[in-house]
């Protein structure tokens, strides 16, 4: 048994490189769905069912714990999943409610009421689904009043980023930033709502300037991870290697995965 890691494709890997290094004793199975990817531009009902598969897929590997790495997913899929479809003794968690935390200076399992918090003006970078959802206005009401949220959809990122186009990723990061601030001249903080976009953390940094706090998931969901597994021990599995499956073709994946985590990694197909 083995923490599942679930993505549209490669991008969940920040999540799982993060995940790895804070918990290096425990085994992941990641399960990219490379065949479908992107997810950013389908409709909800669509993102729901291939995500039911995919976390069904990992039910299979023995992963009763199963992180949607992909915000969009998240965004989606888990609410409805949650509420409808997750077994008795399973859990699936999303990427959303950390980051959140982390901006609202909460504390894992606060559920103590909405409050003011010290920042006012958030930006959201995220996939045109992920906006649409509306999800992490949703997660963030639940926790604090008085935030205004920018939510800007980044199309075209994620597969400038997959087929290797820095120069597009940059150009086309530092025009969607220029379209924010065109509405919310002044964030203090932004939050990287996509699995590809910490490849690009430096690029928006620059655009937005040095006055705005950039929140990146990958770190904030592995440590909330530490910490669920703290109190969820039974979680933790007794897996020893970790596996990586795709619904895409294994020697591609497994060759663009590692350019872009910068070690070998092997898939194999789902
Ligand atoms: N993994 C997705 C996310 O975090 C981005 C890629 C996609 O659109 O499928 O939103």
């Amino acid at each position: 048994m083995a923490i599942g890691v679930f993505d549209s494709g490669l991008g969940g890997l920040t999540v799982y490189d993060a995940c790895a290094k804070r918990l290096p004793d425990m085994a992941f199975c990641y399960y990219g769905d490379n065949a479908h990817a992107p997810y950013g531009v389908r409709d909800a009902d669509d993102i729901f069912n291939l995500t039911c598969a995919g976390v069904e897929r990992l039910w299979e590997e023995g992963c009763d714990l199963v992180i949607l790495a992909c915000n969009t997913a998240s965004a989606a899929a888990l609410k409805r999943m949650q509420e409808t479809w997750i077994p008795e003794g399973k859990r699936v968690l999303g990427v959303f409610v950390p980051m959140i935390e982390a901006l609202t200076e909460r504390k894992w399992g606060d559920n103590s009421p909405p409050r003011e918090v010290a920042v006012k003006h958030v930006a959201l970078f995220a996939t045109p689904a992920t906006v649409a959802s509306r999800a992490f206005q949703r997660e963030l009401a639940f926790r604090a009043i008085g935030v205004d949220v920018e939510a800007q959809p980044c199309g075209g990122v994620v597969d400038a980023i997959e087929t290797g186009d820095e120069i597009l990723a940059e150009a086309l990061v530092k025009s969607h930033v220029e379209a924010l601030k065109r509405r919310m001249p002044k964030p203090e903080a932004a939050i990287l709502g996509c699995t590809h976009y910490p490849l690009m953390q430096k690029t928006f940094q620059d655009a937005l300037g040095p006055s705005v706090d950039v929140y990146s998931q990958a770190n904030l969901v592995a440590e909330s991870l530490a910490d669920y597994l703290e109190r969820r021990p039974e979680f933790r599995g007794t897996g020893t290697d970790s596996k990586f499956l795709t619904t895409g073709d294994p020697a591609s994946v497994s060759s663009h995965a590692t350019q872009f985590l910068r070690y070998a990694i092997r898939f194999e197909a789902a």
